[in-house]
């Protein structure tokens, strides 16, 4: 019987690309369990889009110098192609600074409201008067009560990872404006969690205990035995869906308010556009919603997001919300701020045309129960021994060979024993998908590829067309049926190979049902279709240049000034040994005709008093010189410069705002002294 499926998949934020971990975690998961569902039948809705909102989107706003629309617009495009270069079939992919989904963010707040459900909380928050805002925990920075980092956060500390609220930081600064922010009363609106629990134990941990998996129950679990507290759901902020009431200007929803209705908006858009009902899917009890997630948004979609929809009370609640955990690569966390990560898009640049090499590879390490690891020298094994070594190999030998013997045409079969229960493979196949065991279920797909190849092997259909030719044609079909199934399989977690391996035998893709009904999958008498490379080998300099990036990358993070020009070529000892730098003093400054940034300067150098002509014009007044100690590097040979002979150098350095500084001893020290 078919059902009916909601499927969503993670906003992510539109403030930075997707990476692999990202990939792994949610999106290909996601995406092979809605292809399988669809391979069955069912009525499928896939829901993907931006998440816009939010402090990150405003800090990345500030540092690249734009407006926060104009963050979300590139990387919402940027995002939403990247998930279409891989291949992932949502079937809406929206945003949440749309206007439709402010509507109906701002609508589903008033139901609340109007249903008296939240709690007015009256607190003081820390406000940058200078800047004339309040502040989120993210922009007031101090030192952390824990380890005495003096960079930690409103929220966290970086360096010891303490949670932190912006109270608890000693002498909080504001990283808007700089200044001590001041405490000012402020009001918002809490949703009261705490009146919740009972339902949330009963719902979940006794509801799903058998049913969810395991690291997610344990989260839900000590989240409540913490015992919840209300949680704020608007914020003093400018970017967001602007609180409905006229008592709350200048505030907005809370982001994980607003995404997680995202949703909702999203297949009300859809629905819009094909037209479709959008109701059944969110509102009809049969409906199974599922939630694809990674582990740090357990606590928003098994509590915060379910409370928000039984409050509002016409809504279905999940029914598996599949957490992964996260993935690191190169045994080292995925870090964003340190950019240690592979990203999607550059992924689909470095190997184009191998989406599917890197689908298998994350499907193959998914983070399902505890956090893994993706190597380089592990994704070049796994295509090179895996799919080029066993299934590609599989394949293209099938091919080859039923070209050679039977011009391409599918033999008369003969009886294998082992060949009467291929359909057990897509059933236990579908049985892992169907539990989110994603690894599994591709563990047994490879499978099939390699009793395919075993079977090849024992039978030698080489050798016996030689011995025993009348043996060649049962075999071969035999081999045709695997290969045939292979074909079959593979799309949830193949999508591009299995099209091409569809085409080469020439087959039309079936449901699964009839996968798990029918062993043979390719008939007596038809002909295939012609052959073509599956997968190729990645060589070790591919593999290089990734392990260079990253290599590249890490040197760059310890760099602490990423903008400084490079370094000049090497000079020897005995070269900077013939420079001769002392300490000296402006006697006189005086401007040079006609040559704007040009000063003459007259410079005790402790050795003598001499003319020398400096470009600082445009950096200091010719009142403010005089007194003033310099360094001056003495045997320049003497230049003419408009017309003034100048005898030597003074140093400064450039900042980055192109402003100039003296370079001094730190102490008094005496004209002429030596610089070595
Ligand atoms: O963690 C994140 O990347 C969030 N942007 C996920 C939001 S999921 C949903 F609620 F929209
Ligand atoms: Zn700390």
């Amino acid at each position: 019987m078919p059902k009916r499926f909601t499927v969503t998949s993670a906003l992510p934020y539109a403030n930075g690309p997707v990476h692999i971990g990202h990939l792994a975690g949610v999106y290909i998961p996601a995406d092979i369990y809605v292809r399988f569902l669809r391979r069955q039948g069912h009525d499928v809705l896939f829901v993907g889009g931006s998440d816009e909102h939010g402090i990150p989107v405003t800090i990345r706003a500030k540092k690249e110098g734009t407006t926060p629309q104009g963050i979300v617009d590139k990387y919402h495009e940027l995002i939403k192609n990247t998930f279409s270069d891989l291949n992932i079939t949502f079937d809406v992919y929206d945003r949440t600074s749309a206007s439709h989904h402010h509507k109906n963010a701002a609508d589903f707040f008033l139901n609340l409201y109007q249903k008296n459900i939240f709690e007015v909380e009256e607190t003081e928050q820390y406000y940058d008067e200078e800047a004339g805002e309040f502040l989120a925990d993210r922009y007031i920075v101090g030192e952390c009560p824990t380890c005495g980092n003096p960079d930690a956060y409103g929220d966290q500390c970086e360096k010891c990872g303490s949670t932190l609220s912006p109270r608890e930081l000693i002498n909080p600064k504001s990283a808007l404006s700089g200044n001590i922010p001041v405490l000012r009363a402020t009001k918002n609106w809490s949703l009261p969690l705490n009146q919740y629990e009972e339902f949330l134990r009963s719902w979940i941990l006794e509801g799903h205990q058998n049913d969810w998996k395991s690291n997610v129950l344990g989260q839900v679990k000590s989240w409540l035995d913490d015992g919840l507290k209300p949680r704020a759901m608007t914020r003093d902020l400018d970017w967001g869906v602007a609180v409905p009431l006229d008592e709350a200007a200048g505030k907005v929803l809370y982001v994980w308010f607003d995404a997680p209705i995202g949703y909702i908006s999203a297949t009300k858009k859809w629905a819009e556009e094909n037209q479709k009902d959008w109701k059944p899917y969110w509102q009809d009890p049969n409906t199974q919603l599922i939630h694809f997630i990674g582990k740090d948004n357990i606590v928003f979609h098994c509590v915060i997001f379910p409370v928000m929809l039984k409050a509002h009370g016409e809504f279905i609640l999940p029914q598996h919300v599949p957490a992964n955990e996260f993935l690191n690569l190169e045994n080292d966390k995925i870090s964003t701020s340190r950019n240690h990560a592979v990203w999607a898009h550059e992924y689909v640049q470095d190997f184009p045309g191998k989406q599917d090499v890197l689908r298998y590879v994350l499907t193959a390490n998914m983070p399902e129960n505890k956090d893994n690891n993706f190597t380089w020298k592990d994704f070049q094994t796994k295509n090179n021994s895996e799919l080029v070594g066993i299934l590609g190999n599989f394949f293209n030998r099938v091919m080859v060979l039923t070209e050679k013997y039977h011009d391409g045409i599918v033999p008369e079969p003969e009886f294998f024993d082992e060949i009467q229960n291929l359909n057990a493979y897509p059933e236990r196949i579908g049985k892992f998908l169907g539990k989110f065991e994603f690894r599994n279920a591709l563990m047994e797909f490879m499978n099939l590829a390699r009793f395919g190849n075993q079977f090849l092997q024992v039978q030698e259909p080489w050798k016996k067309i030689k011995t025993e030719p009348e043996k060649v044609s049962g075999i071969m079909n035999a081999a045709l049926q695997i290969a045939a199934m292979i074909a079959q399989t593979a799309e949830p977690f193949l999508p591009v190979a299995a099209g091409k391996m569809l085409e080469m035998l020439n087959l039309e893709q079936k449901s699964w049902q009839d996968l798990e009904e029918n062993s043979n999958q390719i008939s007596v008498g038809h002909l295939l279709g012609k052959t073509e490379l599956l997968f190729d080998k990645i060589e070790d300099e591919d593999i290089e240049k990734q392990l260079n990036k990253l290599q590249e990358t890490k040197r760059k993070n310890l760099m602490t000034n990423p903008n400084a020009t490079p370094q000049k070529p090497e000079c020897t000892y005995e070269e900077f040994q013939k420079m001769d730098i002392r300490v000296g003093t402006i006697l006189e400054a005086k401007k040079v005709e006609k040559a704007d940034k040009l000063l003459e300067l007259k410079v005790d150098t402790g050795i003598d008093v001499r003319t020398i002509v400096s470009g600082i014009a445009e950096h200091f007044s010719i009142d403010e010189l005089p007194g003033r100690k310099c360094t001056v590097l003495v045997n320049l040979a003497p230049r003419k410069i408009r017309g003034v002979e100048s005898h030597g150098m003074l140093l400064f350095t450039e900042q980055p705002n192109g402003k100039f500084t003296f370079v001094n001893p730190e102490d008094e020290t005496e004209n002429g002294c030596q610089i070595a």
